[in-house]
Protein backbone atom coordinates (compact mmCIF):
# COMPACT_ATOMS: atom_id res chain seq x y z
CA UNK A 1 0.00 0.00 0.00
CA UNK A 2 1.45 3.38 -0.92
CA UNK A 3 1.36 5.86 1.73
CA UNK A 4 0.04 9.41 0.48
CA UNK A 5 2.65 11.97 1.73
CA UNK A 6 2.88 14.71 -0.53
CA UNK A 7 1.85 17.88 1.94
CA UNK A 8 0.50 19.87 -1.19
CA UNK A 9 -2.57 17.67 -1.25
CA UNK A 10 -2.84 16.43 2.65
CA UNK A 11 -3.15 20.41 3.39
CA UNK A 12 -6.19 20.92 1.45
CA UNK A 13 -8.10 18.12 1.86
CA UNK A 14 -11.22 18.37 3.62
CA UNK A 15 -14.03 15.93 4.65
CA UNK A 16 -16.95 15.80 2.71
CA UNK A 17 -19.57 15.31 5.32
CA UNK A 18 -18.36 17.74 8.02
CA UNK A 19 -15.68 20.15 6.15
CA UNK A 20 -12.97 19.41 8.89
CA UNK A 21 -9.49 19.11 7.56
CA UNK A 22 -7.87 16.07 7.24
CA UNK A 23 -4.62 13.60 7.73
CA UNK A 24 -3.62 10.31 7.03
CA UNK A 25 -3.85 7.55 9.67
CA UNK A 26 -2.03 4.50 9.11
CA UNK A 27 -2.72 1.09 10.92
CA UNK A 28 -3.38 -1.62 9.05
CA UNK A 29 -4.02 -0.02 6.30
CA UNK A 30 -3.99 3.58 5.14
CA UNK A 31 -7.08 6.25 6.25
CA UNK A 32 -8.03 9.84 5.46
CA UNK A 33 -9.58 10.79 9.15
CA UNK A 34 -11.09 14.13 9.54
CA UNK A 35 -10.64 16.44 12.64
CA UNK A 36 -14.36 16.91 12.82
CA UNK A 37 -16.57 15.93 16.47
CA UNK A 38 -17.27 12.23 14.52
CA UNK A 39 -13.84 11.75 13.15
CA UNK A 40 -14.91 10.35 9.73
CA UNK A 41 -12.91 7.91 7.89
CA UNK A 42 -12.42 7.09 4.19
CA UNK A 43 -10.21 4.17 3.70
CA UNK A 44 -7.60 3.53 0.45
CA UNK A 45 -8.98 0.87 -1.83
CA UNK A 46 -6.17 -1.32 -3.15
CA UNK A 47 -5.32 0.78 -5.72
CA UNK A 48 -4.64 3.24 -3.90
CA UNK A 49 -7.70 6.11 -4.84
CA UNK A 50 -10.15 6.86 -1.89
CA UNK A 51 -13.42 7.46 -2.14
CA UNK A 52 -14.98 10.86 -1.11
CA UNK A 53 -17.58 11.81 -2.32
CA UNK A 54 -20.31 13.30 -1.06
CA UNK A 55 -23.41 11.29 0.34
CA UNK A 56 -25.53 13.30 -2.35
CA UNK A 57 -23.02 13.49 -5.42
CA UNK A 58 -21.84 9.56 -4.97
CA UNK A 59 -22.15 7.17 -8.10
CA UNK A 60 -22.49 8.04 -11.63
CA UNK A 61 -19.33 8.99 -14.38
CA UNK A 62 -17.96 6.60 -16.98
CA UNK A 63 -18.86 3.25 -17.16
CA UNK A 64 -15.93 0.51 -16.80
CA UNK A 65 -16.81 0.55 -20.62
CA UNK A 66 -15.98 3.72 -21.65
CA UNK A 67 -13.16 3.60 -19.45
CA UNK A 68 -11.54 0.84 -20.77
CA UNK A 69 -11.54 2.15 -24.47
CA UNK A 70 -10.50 5.33 -23.48
CA UNK A 71 -7.46 3.44 -21.57
CA UNK A 72 -6.58 1.86 -24.75
CA UNK A 73 -7.26 4.78 -27.22
CA UNK A 74 -4.73 7.34 -24.88
CA UNK A 75 -2.26 5.00 -24.72
CA UNK A 76 -1.40 4.79 -28.20
CA UNK A 77 -0.51 8.22 -27.92
CA UNK A 78 -2.63 9.97 -30.47
CA UNK A 79 -3.45 13.31 -27.89
CA UNK A 80 0.09 13.34 -26.80
CA UNK A 81 -0.06 16.92 -28.02
CA UNK A 82 -2.67 18.12 -26.15
CA UNK A 83 -1.09 16.60 -22.97
CA UNK A 84 2.02 18.29 -23.78
CA UNK A 85 0.24 21.84 -24.77
CA UNK A 86 -2.35 21.39 -21.38
CA UNK A 87 1.11 20.95 -19.43
CA UNK A 88 3.06 23.83 -20.92
CA UNK A 89 -0.01 26.40 -20.93
CA UNK A 90 -0.25 25.40 -16.56
CA UNK A 91 3.79 25.64 -16.34
CA UNK A 92 3.10 29.07 -17.89
CA UNK A 93 0.67 30.63 -16.08
CA UNK A 94 0.83 28.84 -12.72
CA UNK A 95 2.56 31.07 -9.96
CA UNK A 96 3.99 28.23 -8.61
CA UNK A 97 3.88 24.51 -9.44
CA UNK A 98 1.93 23.47 -6.37
CA UNK A 99 -1.41 21.73 -6.00
CA UNK A 100 -3.11 21.04 -9.42
CA UNK A 101 -6.67 19.72 -9.51
CA UNK A 102 -7.75 17.62 -12.69
CA UNK A 103 -11.57 17.67 -12.45
CA UNK A 104 -13.07 15.03 -13.91
CA UNK A 105 -9.88 13.32 -14.45
CA UNK A 106 -10.93 10.40 -16.21
CA UNK A 107 -8.51 7.71 -16.17
CA UNK A 108 -5.81 9.70 -15.17
CA UNK A 109 -4.07 10.31 -18.51
CA UNK A 110 -3.63 13.97 -18.17
CA UNK A 111 -3.09 13.86 -14.26
CA UNK A 112 0.32 11.14 -15.10
CA UNK A 113 1.49 13.82 -17.47
CA UNK A 114 1.54 16.63 -15.30
CA UNK A 115 2.18 15.06 -12.06
CA UNK A 116 5.54 14.19 -14.13
CA UNK A 117 5.99 17.73 -14.59
CA UNK A 118 5.86 18.13 -11.07
CA UNK A 119 2.57 19.58 -10.02
CA UNK A 120 1.17 18.07 -7.08
CA UNK A 121 -1.83 16.35 -8.54
CA UNK A 122 -5.35 15.58 -6.90
CA UNK A 123 -7.59 13.52 -9.91
CA UNK A 124 -11.30 13.58 -9.03
CA UNK A 125 -13.75 11.92 -10.83
CA UNK A 126 -17.16 10.45 -10.28
CA UNK A 127 -16.63 7.16 -11.77
CA UNK A 128 -14.91 4.87 -9.38
CA UNK A 129 -13.56 2.74 -12.63
CA UNK A 130 -12.11 5.76 -13.99
CA UNK A 131 -10.43 6.57 -10.37
CA UNK A 132 -8.79 3.05 -10.25
CA UNK A 133 -7.53 3.22 -13.32
CA UNK A 134 -5.93 6.04 -12.85
CA UNK A 135 -4.60 5.28 -9.13
CA UNK A 136 -3.30 2.14 -11.14
CA UNK A 137 -1.36 4.16 -13.93
CA UNK A 138 0.37 6.57 -11.46
CA UNK A 139 1.60 3.28 -9.36
CA UNK A 140 2.69 1.56 -13.08
CA UNK A 141 4.12 5.08 -13.68
CA UNK A 142 5.85 5.09 -9.52
CA UNK A 143 4.52 8.58 -9.22
CA UNK A 144 3.94 9.51 -5.73
CA UNK A 145 2.68 13.40 -5.93
CA UNK A 146 -0.85 12.29 -6.69
CA UNK A 147 -3.88 11.28 -5.10
CA UNK A 148 -7.20 10.32 -6.84
CA UNK A 149 -10.75 10.22 -5.37
CA UNK A 150 -14.19 9.49 -6.10
CA UNK A 151 -16.13 12.81 -5.79
CA UNK A 152 -18.07 15.08 -8.33
CA UNK A 153 -16.62 18.36 -9.25
CA UNK A 154 -19.39 20.26 -8.21
CA UNK A 155 -18.49 19.57 -4.24
CA UNK A 156 -14.78 18.57 -4.46
CA UNK A 157 -13.31 17.51 -1.25
CA UNK A 158 -10.82 20.64 -0.96
CA UNK A 159 -10.79 24.01 1.62
CA UNK A 160 -11.35 27.21 -0.09
CA UNK A 161 -8.52 28.96 -1.76
CA UNK A 162 -6.22 25.92 -1.46
CA UNK A 163 -5.11 25.43 -5.14
CA UNK A 164 -3.14 26.23 -7.80
CA UNK A 165 -4.16 25.21 -10.79
CA UNK A 166 -7.43 23.46 -11.88
CA UNK A 167 -7.61 21.37 -15.05
CA UNK A 168 -10.74 20.40 -16.55
CA UNK A 169 -10.20 18.04 -19.76
CA UNK A 170 -13.54 17.01 -21.58
CA UNK A 171 -15.41 16.93 -18.18
CA UNK A 172 -18.52 19.17 -16.95
CA UNK A 173 -16.84 22.25 -16.01
CA UNK A 174 -17.73 23.92 -12.55
CA UNK A 175 -16.87 27.43 -12.16
CA UNK A 176 -17.95 28.19 -8.84
CA UNK A 177 -16.59 25.43 -7.27
CA UNK A 178 -13.60 25.98 -9.55
CA UNK A 179 -13.40 29.47 -8.45
CA UNK A 180 -13.81 28.21 -4.70
CA UNK A 181 -10.82 26.17 -4.26
CA UNK A 182 -8.68 28.29 -6.35
CA UNK A 183 -6.05 30.80 -4.53
CA UNK A 184 -5.67 34.32 -5.31
CA UNK A 185 -4.46 34.53 -9.10
CA UNK A 186 -4.73 30.71 -9.37
CA UNK A 187 -5.80 29.52 -12.65
CA UNK A 188 -8.22 27.20 -14.64
CA UNK A 189 -7.44 25.43 -18.14
CA UNK A 190 -10.66 24.21 -19.52
CA UNK A 191 -10.22 21.74 -22.70
CA UNK A 192 -12.90 21.13 -25.08
CA UNK A 193 -13.73 20.07 -28.62
CA UNK A 194 -13.23 23.09 -31.41
CA UNK A 195 -15.47 22.86 -34.71
CA UNK A 196 -13.84 20.19 -36.47
CA UNK A 197 -12.35 17.95 -33.18
CA UNK A 198 -13.26 14.24 -34.81
CA UNK A 199 -14.85 15.33 -38.00
CA UNK A 200 -13.42 12.16 -39.89
CA UNK A 201 -15.17 9.77 -37.33
CA UNK A 202 -18.24 11.72 -37.60
CA UNK A 203 -17.93 11.40 -41.38
CA UNK A 204 -17.51 7.67 -41.49
CA UNK A 205 -20.88 7.01 -38.92
CA UNK A 206 -23.25 9.70 -39.90
CA UNK A 207 -25.08 10.04 -43.47
CA UNK A 208 -24.59 14.33 -42.56
CA UNK A 209 -21.95 15.16 -40.45
CA UNK A 210 -22.30 18.46 -38.45
CA UNK A 211 -19.70 20.64 -36.71
CA UNK A 212 -19.31 20.46 -33.25
CA UNK A 213 -20.78 23.65 -31.96
CA UNK A 214 -19.43 25.44 -28.60
CA UNK A 215 -19.73 23.71 -25.35
CA UNK A 216 -22.58 26.01 -23.28
CA UNK A 217 -20.61 25.90 -19.54
CA UNK A 218 -17.67 27.55 -20.25
CA UNK A 219 -16.26 30.21 -17.40
CA UNK A 220 -18.14 33.52 -17.21
CA UNK A 221 -16.92 35.05 -14.51
CA UNK A 222 -13.61 33.85 -14.21
CA UNK A 223 -11.02 36.18 -16.00
CA UNK A 224 -9.90 34.60 -19.83
CA UNK A 225 -5.90 35.04 -19.75
CA UNK A 226 -4.98 32.67 -22.55
CA UNK A 227 -6.16 30.17 -25.40
CA UNK A 228 -5.15 28.25 -27.78
CA UNK A 229 -5.93 25.70 -30.14
CA UNK A 230 -3.84 22.55 -31.00
CA UNK A 231 -5.16 21.04 -34.38
CA UNK A 232 -3.52 18.19 -36.24
CA UNK A 233 -4.64 15.09 -38.57
CA UNK A 234 -4.49 11.07 -36.62
CA UNK A 235 -4.12 8.20 -38.58
CA UNK A 236 -6.08 5.21 -37.59
CA UNK A 237 -4.03 2.21 -38.89
CA UNK A 238 -6.10 -0.59 -37.10
CA UNK A 239 -10.06 -1.20 -36.83
CA UNK A 240 -9.34 -2.13 -32.99
CA UNK A 241 -8.17 1.93 -32.75
CA UNK A 242 -11.14 2.49 -34.37
CA UNK A 243 -13.27 1.11 -32.40
CA UNK A 244 -11.90 2.51 -29.17
CA UNK A 245 -11.82 6.08 -30.15
CA UNK A 246 -15.51 5.82 -31.37
CA UNK A 247 -16.17 3.87 -27.59
CA UNK A 248 -14.66 7.00 -25.77
CA UNK A 249 -16.70 9.26 -27.28
CA UNK A 250 -20.29 10.24 -26.69
CA UNK A 251 -21.27 9.17 -30.27
CA UNK A 252 -21.43 5.73 -28.99
CA UNK A 253 -24.27 6.00 -27.03
CA UNK A 254 -25.92 8.43 -29.44
CA UNK A 255 -25.17 6.70 -32.51
CA UNK A 256 -27.94 4.10 -34.09
CA UNK A 257 -26.90 0.45 -34.46
CA UNK A 258 -26.94 0.57 -38.11
CA UNK A 259 -24.47 3.44 -38.27
CA UNK A 260 -22.25 2.12 -35.95
CA UNK A 261 -22.28 -0.92 -37.77
CA UNK A 262 -20.50 1.21 -40.71
CA UNK A 263 -17.27 1.63 -38.19
CA UNK A 264 -16.64 -2.22 -37.74
CA UNK A 265 -15.49 -3.09 -41.27
CA UNK A 266 -12.88 0.48 -41.31
CA UNK A 267 -9.21 -0.75 -41.06
CA UNK A 268 -8.40 2.82 -41.50
CA UNK A 269 -9.43 5.87 -40.59
CA UNK A 270 -8.20 10.16 -41.18
CA UNK A 271 -9.54 12.42 -38.65
CA UNK A 272 -9.03 15.89 -37.40
CA UNK A 273 -8.38 16.79 -33.79
CA UNK A 274 -9.45 20.22 -32.82
CA UNK A 275 -9.26 20.83 -29.25
CA UNK A 276 -9.70 24.53 -27.68
CA UNK A 277 -7.57 24.42 -24.19
CA UNK A 278 -8.75 28.26 -22.56
CA UNK A 279 -6.94 29.05 -19.49
CA UNK A 280 -9.01 31.24 -16.50
CA UNK A 281 -7.44 33.61 -13.38
CA UNK A 282 -9.14 34.06 -10.50
CA UNK A 283 -8.25 37.90 -9.56
C1 LIG B 1 -15.01 12.45 -21.49
S1 LIG B 1 -14.38 11.90 -19.96
C2 LIG B 1 -12.84 12.79 -19.86
C3 LIG B 1 -11.87 12.17 -18.91
C4 LIG B 1 -10.46 12.79 -18.92
N1 LIG B 1 -10.47 14.17 -18.50
C5 LIG B 1 -9.84 12.65 -20.29
O1 LIG B 1 -9.97 13.58 -21.11
O2 LIG B 1 -9.21 11.61 -20.55
C6 LIG B 1 -15.40 12.76 -18.79
C7 LIG B 1 -15.15 12.33 -17.36
O3 LIG B 1 -15.93 13.16 -16.51
C8 LIG B 1 -16.45 12.36 -15.46
N2 LIG B 1 -17.60 13.06 -14.88
C9 LIG B 1 -18.82 13.28 -15.41
N3 LIG B 1 -19.57 14.02 -14.58
C10 LIG B 1 -18.79 14.29 -13.49
C11 LIG B 1 -18.99 15.02 -12.28
N4 LIG B 1 -20.12 15.65 -12.02
N5 LIG B 1 -17.97 15.07 -11.41
C12 LIG B 1 -16.79 14.44 -11.64
N6 LIG B 1 -16.55 13.75 -12.78
C13 LIG B 1 -17.53 13.67 -13.69
C14 LIG B 1 -16.75 11.03 -16.13
O4 LIG B 1 -16.83 9.96 -15.20
C15 LIG B 1 -15.57 10.91 -17.08
O5 LIG B 1 -14.49 10.21 -16.50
Amino acid sequence: MRILKDQNIIKALCCPICKAPMTVKVSTGASLVCGGKKTHCYDFASSGYVNLSSPVQSGGGDSKQAVKARTEFLELGYYQPVAEKLAELCERHSKEKGLLVDAGCGEGYYSCFLAEKGFSVFGADLSKFAIDAAAKRFSRKELYNGLFAASSVFELPLSDGSVDCVTNVFAPCAEDEFSRVLKKDGILAVAYAGERHLFGLKDAIYKTAHVNTERADLPERLIKIDECRVTYSIELCSNEHIMSLFAMTPYYWRTSVSDGEKLKTLNTLVTEVDIIISVYQKQ
